[in-house]
Protein backbone atom coordinates (compact mmCIF):
# COMPACT_ATOMS: atom_id res chain seq x y z
CA UNK A 1 0.00 0.00 0.00
CA UNK A 2 1.68 3.00 -1.31
CA UNK A 3 1.52 6.72 0.22
CA UNK A 4 -0.51 8.05 -2.75
CA UNK A 5 -3.78 4.74 -1.99
CA UNK A 6 -3.71 6.56 1.74
CA UNK A 7 -4.48 10.06 -0.06
CA UNK A 8 -7.21 8.57 -1.11
CA UNK A 9 -8.81 7.77 2.19
CA UNK A 10 -7.23 10.46 4.96
CA UNK A 11 -6.32 14.00 4.45
CA UNK A 12 -2.60 13.63 3.60
CA UNK A 13 0.38 13.71 1.24
CA UNK A 14 3.12 11.41 0.73
CA UNK A 15 5.38 14.51 0.86
CA UNK A 16 4.39 14.86 4.41
CA UNK A 17 4.21 10.50 5.13
CA UNK A 18 8.16 10.80 3.69
CA UNK A 19 9.25 13.58 5.24
CA UNK A 20 7.90 12.99 8.33
CA UNK A 21 8.34 9.23 9.00
CA UNK A 22 10.66 7.99 5.64
CA UNK A 23 7.75 5.45 4.52
CA UNK A 24 6.95 4.90 0.99
CA UNK A 25 5.20 1.77 1.08
CA UNK A 26 3.91 -1.23 3.56
CA UNK A 27 2.66 -4.38 2.47
CA UNK A 28 -0.95 -5.60 3.96
CA UNK A 29 -2.30 -8.83 4.26
CA UNK A 30 -5.72 -9.73 2.45
CA UNK A 31 -8.05 -9.07 5.32
CA UNK A 32 -8.98 -11.72 7.48
CA UNK A 33 -5.42 -13.05 7.06
CA UNK A 34 -3.79 -14.20 10.68
CA UNK A 35 -0.86 -13.41 12.23
CA UNK A 36 0.30 -16.68 12.60
CA UNK A 37 -0.62 -17.14 8.52
CA UNK A 38 2.56 -14.70 8.35
CA UNK A 39 4.55 -15.84 10.80
CA UNK A 40 4.71 -19.50 9.46
CA UNK A 41 6.07 -18.88 6.01
CA UNK A 42 8.57 -16.80 8.09
CA UNK A 43 9.84 -19.83 10.02
CA UNK A 44 9.09 -22.09 7.38
CA UNK A 45 11.63 -19.66 5.11
CA UNK A 46 14.25 -19.38 8.39
CA UNK A 47 14.36 -23.13 8.78
CA UNK A 48 15.18 -24.65 5.25
CA UNK A 49 17.67 -21.71 4.94
CA UNK A 50 19.70 -23.56 7.76
CA UNK A 51 18.21 -27.12 6.23
CA UNK A 52 16.59 -28.75 9.33
CA UNK A 53 12.82 -30.05 9.60
CA UNK A 54 10.16 -27.87 11.92
CA UNK A 55 10.02 -31.08 14.09
CA UNK A 56 14.00 -30.53 15.13
CA UNK A 57 12.34 -27.48 16.87
CA UNK A 58 12.69 -27.24 20.85
CA UNK A 59 10.89 -24.18 21.38
CA UNK A 60 8.78 -21.45 19.81
CA UNK A 61 8.90 -17.98 20.68
CA UNK A 62 6.58 -15.37 18.93
CA UNK A 63 6.58 -11.62 19.76
CA UNK A 64 3.14 -10.11 18.47
CA UNK A 65 0.86 -7.68 19.63
CA UNK A 66 -1.71 -8.96 17.25
CA UNK A 67 -2.01 -12.22 18.24
CA UNK A 68 -4.75 -14.23 16.07
CA UNK A 69 -6.86 -14.33 19.19
CA UNK A 70 -6.89 -13.43 22.63
CA UNK A 71 -5.71 -17.38 23.42
CA UNK A 72 -5.03 -19.91 23.12
CA UNK A 73 -1.43 -18.18 22.39
CA UNK A 74 -0.08 -17.95 18.46
CA UNK A 75 2.58 -19.99 19.37
CA UNK A 76 0.15 -22.85 19.71
CA UNK A 77 -1.31 -21.93 16.41
CA UNK A 78 1.81 -22.00 14.59
CA UNK A 79 3.57 -25.05 16.34
CA UNK A 80 0.16 -27.13 14.50
CA UNK A 81 0.64 -25.37 11.51
CA UNK A 82 4.31 -25.59 11.38
CA UNK A 83 4.02 -29.13 12.42
CA UNK A 84 6.82 -28.51 14.71
CA UNK A 85 5.41 -31.61 16.97
CA UNK A 86 8.36 -31.82 19.59
CA UNK A 87 7.90 -27.84 20.29
CA UNK A 88 6.37 -26.26 22.80
CA UNK A 89 6.31 -22.44 23.01
CA UNK A 90 4.47 -19.04 24.39
CA UNK A 91 4.29 -15.53 23.46
CA UNK A 92 5.14 -12.39 24.45
CA UNK A 93 3.57 -8.93 24.65
CA UNK A 94 6.21 -6.07 24.12
CA UNK A 95 5.01 -4.58 21.17
CA UNK A 96 7.91 -2.70 19.06
CA UNK A 97 10.37 -4.27 21.30
CA UNK A 98 9.03 -8.06 21.35
CA UNK A 99 11.45 -9.45 19.34
CA UNK A 100 14.50 -8.20 21.04
CA UNK A 101 12.36 -9.59 24.49
CA UNK A 102 11.77 -12.71 22.41
CA UNK A 103 15.42 -13.01 21.56
CA UNK A 104 16.85 -12.47 24.50
CA UNK A 105 14.85 -15.15 25.92
CA UNK A 106 15.31 -17.84 23.15
CA UNK A 107 19.28 -17.22 24.30
CA UNK A 108 18.63 -18.29 27.86
CA UNK A 109 17.17 -21.26 26.75
CA UNK A 110 20.40 -21.99 24.62
CA UNK A 111 22.99 -20.65 27.24
CA UNK A 112 21.59 -22.85 30.20
CA UNK A 113 21.59 -25.99 27.50
CA UNK A 114 17.96 -26.36 28.01
CA UNK A 115 17.39 -26.38 24.25
CA UNK A 116 19.28 -26.75 20.81
CA UNK A 117 16.84 -25.13 18.46
CA UNK A 118 14.67 -22.34 18.97
CA UNK A 119 12.47 -20.39 16.63
CA UNK A 120 11.80 -16.81 17.48
CA UNK A 121 9.46 -15.17 15.73
CA UNK A 122 8.47 -11.66 14.99
CA UNK A 123 5.10 -10.88 13.44
CA UNK A 124 2.16 -8.79 13.76
CA UNK A 125 -0.52 -8.10 11.16
CA UNK A 126 -0.96 -4.74 12.31
CA UNK A 127 -3.73 -3.65 9.81
CA UNK A 128 -5.99 -5.65 11.90
CA UNK A 129 -5.85 -2.66 14.48
CA UNK A 130 -5.25 0.27 12.83
CA UNK A 131 -8.24 2.95 12.34
CA UNK A 132 -8.12 4.02 8.79
CA UNK A 133 -9.78 7.41 9.58
CA UNK A 134 -7.08 8.47 11.52
CA UNK A 135 -4.10 9.91 9.30
CA UNK A 136 -1.91 10.06 12.43
CA UNK A 137 -1.70 6.11 13.04
CA UNK A 138 -2.94 4.71 9.77
CA UNK A 139 -0.11 5.69 7.67
CA UNK A 140 2.65 4.32 10.12
CA UNK A 141 1.82 0.36 10.12
CA UNK A 142 2.45 -2.54 8.06
CA UNK A 143 1.76 -5.96 8.03
CA UNK A 144 5.06 -8.26 8.70
CA UNK A 145 6.87 -11.20 10.09
CA UNK A 146 10.47 -12.18 10.61
CA UNK A 147 12.35 -15.68 11.97
CA UNK A 148 15.73 -16.74 13.34
CA UNK A 149 16.84 -19.39 14.50
CA UNK A 150 18.93 -20.04 17.97
CA UNK A 151 21.07 -22.80 18.01
CA UNK A 152 24.77 -22.92 20.28
CA UNK A 153 27.79 -21.66 19.15
CA UNK A 154 31.21 -22.78 19.89
CA UNK A 155 33.20 -20.04 18.71
CA UNK A 156 32.91 -16.51 19.63
CA UNK A 157 29.88 -15.90 17.36
CA UNK A 158 26.52 -15.30 19.61
CA UNK A 159 24.47 -13.05 21.85
CA UNK A 160 26.95 -11.15 24.01
CA UNK A 161 24.71 -9.44 26.57
CA UNK A 162 21.68 -7.48 26.93
CA UNK A 163 20.05 -4.60 28.48
CA UNK A 164 16.21 -4.13 28.30
CA UNK A 165 14.10 -1.68 30.76
CA UNK A 166 10.48 -0.55 30.78
CA UNK A 167 8.52 2.56 32.13
CA UNK A 168 4.54 1.72 32.92
CA UNK A 169 3.99 5.29 33.05
CA UNK A 170 4.64 6.08 29.50
CA UNK A 171 1.79 3.11 28.42
CA UNK A 172 -0.68 5.93 27.86
CA UNK A 173 0.63 6.88 24.80
CA UNK A 174 0.65 4.15 22.57
CA UNK A 175 -1.81 1.78 23.25
CA UNK A 176 -5.36 -0.18 22.04
CA UNK A 177 -8.08 0.65 25.14
CA UNK A 178 -10.29 -1.70 24.48
CA UNK A 179 -10.44 -5.34 24.22
CA UNK A 180 -8.61 -6.53 27.35
CA UNK A 181 -10.28 -7.03 31.00
CA UNK A 182 -10.32 -3.73 31.90
CA UNK A 183 -12.29 -2.84 29.34
CA UNK A 184 -14.13 -5.78 27.62
CA UNK A 185 -15.35 -5.58 23.86
CA UNK A 186 -18.60 -4.02 23.78
CA UNK A 187 -20.92 -1.87 21.46
CA UNK A 188 -19.65 1.02 22.81
CA UNK A 189 -16.22 0.03 23.07
CA UNK A 190 -16.80 -0.51 19.34
CA UNK A 191 -18.81 2.61 18.35
CA UNK A 192 -16.37 4.43 20.10
CA UNK A 193 -13.38 3.02 18.10
CA UNK A 194 -11.65 1.72 20.95
CA UNK A 195 -10.24 -1.20 19.63
CA UNK A 196 -7.72 0.52 17.30
CA UNK A 197 -4.24 1.77 18.02
CA UNK A 198 -3.80 5.05 19.61
CA UNK A 199 -0.81 7.17 19.86
CA UNK A 200 0.66 10.28 21.36
CA UNK A 201 3.17 10.66 18.35
CA UNK A 202 5.61 13.35 19.64
CA UNK A 203 5.65 11.85 23.06
CA UNK A 204 6.23 8.83 21.41
CA UNK A 205 9.51 9.91 19.29
CA UNK A 206 11.28 12.09 21.75
CA UNK A 207 11.21 8.76 24.21
CA UNK A 208 12.50 6.94 21.43
CA UNK A 209 15.47 9.28 19.83
CA UNK A 210 16.56 9.16 23.66
CA UNK A 211 16.17 5.47 24.69
CA UNK A 212 17.40 4.41 21.69
CA UNK A 213 20.83 6.10 22.56
CA UNK A 214 21.17 5.73 26.40
CA UNK A 215 19.94 1.72 25.98
CA UNK A 216 22.88 1.79 23.26
CA UNK A 217 25.30 3.26 24.64
CA UNK A 218 25.06 1.56 28.21
CA UNK A 219 24.99 -1.77 26.51
CA UNK A 220 28.24 -0.52 24.85
CA UNK A 221 30.31 0.41 27.48
CA UNK A 222 29.40 -2.07 29.84
CA UNK A 223 30.88 -4.67 27.23
CA UNK A 224 34.46 -2.08 27.12
CA UNK A 225 33.37 -1.28 23.03
CA UNK A 226 32.60 2.03 21.82
CA UNK A 227 29.99 2.72 19.01
CA UNK A 228 33.20 2.85 16.28
CA UNK A 229 33.71 -1.00 16.77
CA UNK A 230 29.90 -1.88 16.05
CA UNK A 231 29.95 -2.88 12.18
CA UNK A 232 26.16 -2.87 12.15
CA UNK A 233 22.95 -1.10 14.06
CA UNK A 234 19.69 -2.86 13.38
CA UNK A 235 17.33 -0.21 15.21
CA UNK A 236 13.66 -0.70 15.24
CA UNK A 237 12.08 0.55 12.22
CA UNK A 238 8.94 2.95 13.63
CA UNK A 239 10.58 6.18 12.05
CA UNK A 240 13.56 7.26 9.80
CA UNK A 241 14.04 10.16 11.56
CA UNK A 242 14.03 8.58 14.77
CA UNK A 243 16.73 6.14 13.27
CA UNK A 244 18.77 8.87 11.77
CA UNK A 245 18.56 11.08 15.31
CA UNK A 246 19.65 8.19 17.30
CA UNK A 247 22.69 6.93 15.05
CA UNK A 248 23.90 10.67 14.76
CA UNK A 249 23.90 11.15 18.57
CA UNK A 250 25.95 7.16 18.66
CA UNK A 251 28.36 8.63 15.88
CA UNK A 252 27.58 5.48 13.69
CA UNK A 253 27.37 6.75 9.62
CA UNK A 254 24.94 6.20 7.68
CA UNK A 255 26.94 3.17 6.08
CA UNK A 256 26.81 1.00 9.23
CA UNK A 257 23.01 1.75 10.10
CA UNK A 258 20.55 -0.64 8.25
CA UNK A 259 17.04 1.18 7.18
CA UNK A 260 14.15 -0.35 5.39
CA UNK A 261 11.55 1.89 7.00
CA UNK A 262 10.48 3.05 3.20
CA UNK A 263 9.23 -0.25 1.67
CA UNK A 264 7.97 -1.89 5.33
CA UNK A 265 6.50 0.74 7.19
CA UNK A 266 6.40 -0.30 11.02
CA UNK A 267 6.11 -3.55 11.38
CA UNK A 268 6.06 -3.56 15.27
CA UNK A 269 7.69 -7.26 16.46
CA UNK A 270 8.76 -7.80 12.89
CA UNK A 271 11.01 -4.76 12.14
CA UNK A 272 14.37 -6.03 13.39
CA UNK A 273 14.11 -9.60 11.86
CA UNK A 274 13.11 -7.95 8.71
CA UNK A 275 15.97 -5.63 8.98
CA UNK A 276 18.25 -8.38 9.49
CA UNK A 277 17.37 -9.99 6.31
CA UNK A 278 17.63 -6.33 4.69
CA UNK A 279 21.28 -6.24 6.18
CA UNK A 280 22.23 -9.88 4.79
CA UNK A 281 20.70 -9.44 1.58
CA UNK A 282 21.98 -6.30 0.60
CA UNK A 283 25.67 -8.10 2.04
CA UNK A 284 25.75 -5.73 5.28
CA UNK A 285 26.06 -7.89 7.71
CA UNK A 286 28.99 -10.88 7.65
CA UNK A 287 30.05 -13.36 9.73
CA UNK A 288 31.72 -11.98 12.85
CA UNK A 289 30.75 -8.96 12.82
CA UNK A 290 29.38 -6.59 16.14
CA UNK A 291 26.00 -6.29 15.88
CA UNK A 292 23.54 -3.67 17.76
CA UNK A 293 20.36 -3.83 17.70
CA UNK A 294 17.87 -1.40 19.93
CA UNK A 295 14.01 -1.27 19.65
CA UNK A 296 11.81 1.30 22.03
CA UNK A 297 8.14 0.45 22.25
CA UNK A 298 4.55 0.69 23.63
CA UNK A 299 4.98 -0.05 27.24
CA UNK A 300 7.16 2.00 27.66
CA UNK A 301 9.33 -1.11 26.69
CA UNK A 302 13.28 -0.65 25.43
CA UNK A 303 15.35 -3.33 25.03
CA UNK A 304 19.25 -3.35 22.83
CA UNK A 305 21.04 -6.70 22.69
CA UNK A 306 24.23 -6.67 21.48
CA UNK A 307 25.77 -9.99 19.11
CA UNK A 308 28.43 -11.51 17.47
CA UNK A 309 27.08 -12.45 13.94
CA UNK A 310 27.46 -15.85 12.85
CA UNK A 311 24.94 -17.37 10.41
CA UNK A 312 24.40 -20.40 7.68
CA UNK A 313 23.66 -20.63 4.05
CA UNK A 314 22.07 -17.24 3.10
CA UNK A 315 21.79 -17.58 -0.68
C1 LIG B 1 3.62 10.39 14.21
C2 LIG B 1 4.74 11.30 13.74
C3 LIG B 1 5.23 10.86 12.39
C4 LIG B 1 4.21 12.73 13.64
O1 LIG B 1 5.26 13.57 13.23
P1 LIG B 1 5.46 14.98 13.95
O2 LIG B 1 6.53 15.67 13.24
O3 LIG B 1 5.63 14.68 15.42
O4 LIG B 1 4.10 15.69 13.65
P2 LIG B 1 3.03 16.22 14.71
O5 LIG B 1 2.42 15.09 15.50
O6 LIG B 1 3.63 17.35 15.43
O7 LIG B 1 1.91 16.71 13.73
C5 LIG B 1 2.12 17.84 12.93
C6 LIG B 1 0.85 18.07 12.17
O8 LIG B 1 0.72 17.07 11.17
C7 LIG B 1 -0.60 16.55 11.19
N1 LIG B 1 -0.59 15.18 10.75
C8 LIG B 1 -0.50 14.04 11.48
N2 LIG B 1 -0.55 12.98 10.68
C9 LIG B 1 -0.64 13.44 9.41
C10 LIG B 1 -0.73 12.82 8.16
N3 LIG B 1 -0.72 11.50 8.01
N4 LIG B 1 -0.79 13.61 7.08
C11 LIG B 1 -0.81 14.94 7.16
N5 LIG B 1 -0.74 15.58 8.34
C12 LIG B 1 -0.67 14.84 9.45
C13 LIG B 1 -1.01 16.67 12.65
O9 LIG B 1 -2.43 16.67 12.73
C14 LIG B 1 -0.42 18.01 13.03
O10 LIG B 1 -1.28 19.01 12.57
P3 LIG B 1 -1.54 20.31 13.46
O11 LIG B 1 -0.20 20.95 13.64
O12 LIG B 1 -2.49 21.09 12.63
O13 LIG B 1 -2.12 19.79 14.74
C15 LIG B 1 5.89 11.28 14.75
O14 LIG B 1 5.51 11.93 15.94
C16 LIG B 1 6.36 9.90 15.08
O15 LIG B 1 6.85 9.20 14.24
N6 LIG B 1 6.30 9.54 16.34
C17 LIG B 1 6.75 8.26 16.79
C18 LIG B 1 5.82 7.22 16.30
C19 LIG B 1 6.36 5.87 16.53
O16 LIG B 1 7.51 5.65 16.31
N7 LIG B 1 5.51 4.96 16.98
C20 LIG B 1 5.85 3.64 17.21
C21 LIG B 1 6.77 3.57 18.34
S1 LIG B 1 7.42 2.07 18.51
Amino acid sequence: MTNADFEKIVDTTDEWIRSRTGIQERHVVEPGTPTSELAVRAAHEALERRGILPSDVDLIIVATVTPDMVFPATACIIQDKLKATRAWGFDISAACSGFLYALTMGAQFIETGAHKKVLVIGADVMTSILDYTDRTTCVLFGDGAGAVLLEPSDGEAGILDFFHEVDGSGRCYLHMPAGGSAMPTSRETVEKRLHFVRQEGGQVFKYAVRKFVEASRLLLERNGLTPDQVDCFVAHQANGRIIDAASERLGLPEGKVVKNIHKYGNTTAATIPLALATALDERRLKDGDLLLMASVGAGFTVGSVLARWSRFAWD
